[in-house]
């Protein structure tokens, strides 16, 4: 069976901690969609990782590791983050699979991504100017380069017609066409990579799944940046939500048994669009700080805001997250008062359904306010030993969600998360 760990916000809801100690469950960790966009934080024997692309199952010696079809690669990017992480010990050469039917990032593709991106003037999404979006569009434009075709004898004149169309589109763009050593890091990665095992992944899973093990699918970025369902077009170019580990993987619905959904005690968002629950103002930069709210992949800073129920609960609509984790309770520690948006008011009266278009709809936040817990939480081992005032906020957001929480996350550490179950 299959079971899907994946982010209920706008990415960066502390996904690499719950894979960690979720990771001795399962057989295989399969990304499924995304690419070098994301930002996986591991700490491994006291050494901090971030994983862009490779699954974060990949320092455990029995877990296989699967980067699905529905995932771009960046094969320079790729080759680094490969070495890093052998060098740390990990069983690469063993462990690592690569679905052929994967999209290739070309260096092309980088460049286009930033001349659109400049194109768009003050409507920038804020893209972290990967070639994520460029390499889903050629994708979806049936032109796209895949990694099972660098195994291919034509490969290079493929190369060569597709980047000659993008700096086409570069130029049309007023962009900057100057290719750099992108290009031969590209080819040497290409060439490094098909060493590595390349699999027909959805064969490989289904077979997996056949076999009786089970496979832990591993979401990037978050619900709210899903490309039909986040808050378009301020969002990433693939599917974030569970429905994206069936395409990603190429493995039928009836194979997925629990989604387990990730999110903060508060909210974030890296990049433009909008974000009801925003704290545009002291609160937020305190929240921003105390939280270490900067990107894992650009270092940019989030913007914070209160945890938004409106969002959350459709975002476990959307998915059918029936295990649901908290991260980051403690960061909220030593507020004299906690707040959540409940709703959202807008010209029609209060609402908790999220609007057509969130960038047009002019919104302000509906807050409940909670007595804030002091820094005991820190030292509380169990849940039944955590502040009464943190337990009232936890009783409100179940009752809102219509479920108990499974875990919840008050630090880093392994051992600093209270099991509800
Ligand atoms: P792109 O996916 O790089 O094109 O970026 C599109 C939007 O998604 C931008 O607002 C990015 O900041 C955001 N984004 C992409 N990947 C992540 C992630 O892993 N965490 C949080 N935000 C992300």
């Amino acid at each position: 069976m299959v079971d899907i760990l994946l982010g209920l916000q706008w990415g960066d809801e502390g996904k690499g901690k719950v894979v960690d100690f979720l990771c001795p469950a399962y057989q295989m960790v399969a990304r499924f969609q995304g690419g070098p966009n994301a930002g996986h934080s591991l700490k491994i024997n006291g050494q901090s990782f971030v994983l862009n692309t490779i699954p974060s199952g990949i320092f455990r010696e029995h877990c296989k590791n699967l980067i699905g079809s529905g995932v771009v690669i960046d094969p320079a990017k790729l080759q680094i983050e490969i070495e890093k992480v052998k060098a740390a010990g990990a069983p690469v050469e063993k462990n690592l699979l690569i679905a052929r039917k994967a999209h290739l990032i070309l260096p092309t593709h980088i460049m286009l991504d930033a001349a659109q991106e400049n194109a768009k003037g003050t409507a920038k999404i804020g893209s972290t100017l990967r070639g994520i979006s460029p390499t889903y569009q050629d994708k979806i434009g049936r032109a796209g380069l895949r990694m099972g075709d660098i195994h291919e004898k034509d490969f290079d004149k493929k190369y060569q017609l597709l980047a000659a169309k993008h700096i086409q589109m570069i130029e049309a763009l007023g962009g900057n066409t100057e290719k750099t050593e992108t290009e031969k890091a590209f080819m040497e990665a290409v060439e490094y990579l098909r060493a590595f095992q390349m699999v027909d992944s959805e064969y490989y899973v289904n077979d997996f799944i056949f076999r009786g093990h089970r496979i832990l699918a591993e979401g990037a970025q978050g619900t709210m940046l899903d490309i039909d369902y986040g808050t378009y077009p301020y969002v990433t170019s693939s599917n974030t939500i569970s429905a994206g580990a069936c395409t990603g993987l190429g493995i039928s619905p009836q194979k997925i048994k629990h989604v387990y959904g990730v999110f903060k005690a508060y909210c974030t968002r890296v990049g433009s669009g909008p974000f009801p629950s925003e704290l545009d103002n002291q609160a937020g930069e305190d929240l921003r700080q105390k939280g270490g709210e900067f990107g894992a992949t650009t270092g940019r800073p989030r913007r914070t805001g209160w945890l938004d129920l409106p969002a959350l609960n459709y975002a476990i609509m959307l998915n059918g997250a029936d295990k649901l984790i908290m991260t980051k309770a403690d960061v909220l520690c030593g507020l004299p008062e906690v707040d959540i948006c409940t709703a959202y008011k807008t010209a029609n009266g209060l609402t908790d359904k999220l609007p057509y278009d969130l960038c047009t709809e002019d919104m302000q936040m509906h807050l409940e306010k909670f007595a804030g817990w002091d820094d005991s939480l820190h030292q509380a081992e169990t849940y039944n030993a955590a502040p009464q005032t943190f337990k009232d906020y936890i009783k409100f957001i179940e009752q809102s969600c219509g479920m108990g929480l499974t875990a919840i996350s008050t630090g880093p550490e392994r051992e600093k998360t209270f099991f509800m179950e």
